[in-house]
């Protein structure tokens, strides 16, 4: 199963981007996940649509090409960041490369409610007519990581703390990445199960 990981932030140093990196190594033996890059997709301009620049072109191509989407989304001021939603317009024109396209709905903030605000407005903007994409239900498909910078042990999130005693940090941290490893599963077995639903060739149904 091929899939992409779009980051909502430009920031080397994002939580989301090492969220999805954490993603793509946990779950190697499930799926093959490539982290699209957003920062060179120029702002979105209607004139440019019929022949858009290269980049887009290349971003909408991987898009167009994998079984699914994981999304991390940043929140910023409530919702998503404006460079997710001009990676998300380039997506919504022309070939409307997110069309049926299976999306996981991920997120990390540094504050306590974890981008919910982001992720609803996420969820409302892939149900545009443009976009189209198929979201799990929140209810039980709602991966928030709050407080994201204090997370350093699950999401390898931050260096090990020089102030700490090494070695008491390593076994403490390994028995909270252990027990919070599992906290991701359920969210990404139900959507590999959805994803070889959707892929037309492989639906073990038909
Ligand atoms: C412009 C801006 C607005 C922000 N607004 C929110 C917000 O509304 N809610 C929140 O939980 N965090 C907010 N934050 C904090 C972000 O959650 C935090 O910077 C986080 O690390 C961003 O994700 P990243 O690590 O992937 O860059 C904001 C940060 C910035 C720079």
């Amino acid at each position: 199963m091929k899939l992409v990981g779009i980051s909502g932030c430009l920031r080397k140093e994002s939580y989301n981007t090492k969220l999805l990196k954490t993603i793509g190594e946990r779950y190697a033996e499930s799926f093959d996940l490539e982290i699209l890059s957003i920062r060179e997709l120029p702002f979105y301009d209607q004139d440019e649509e019929a022949d858009p620049p290269d980049a887009v072109k290349t971003f909408k191509e991987k898009v167009k090409k994998a079984d699914g989407v994981i999304i991390a989304t940043p929140e910023y001021n409530w919702s998503i960041t404006g460079a997710l939603k001009n990676a998300l317009d380039w997506l919504s024109r022309g070939d409307k490369e997110m069309k049926d396209k299976p999306v996981m709905v991920v997120g990390a903030s540094t504050g306590i409610l974890g981008t919910v605000r982001a992720q609803i407005d996420l969820r409302k903007i892939l149900g545009s007519s443009g976009l189209s994409a198929r979201v799990l239900p929140p209810s039980t498909n709602e991966f928030l990581v709050t407080h994201a910078h204090e997370k350093g042990s699950f999401v390898g999130l931050r260096p090990y703390p020089t102030w700490t005693p090494i070695l008491l940090y390593l076994y403490v941290s390994s028995i909270l990445a252990l027990a919070r490893s599992k906290f991701l599963n359920p969210y990404a077995f139900r959507f590999i199960t959805f994803v070889w639903l959707l892929i037309p060739s492989k639906k073990p149904f038909v």
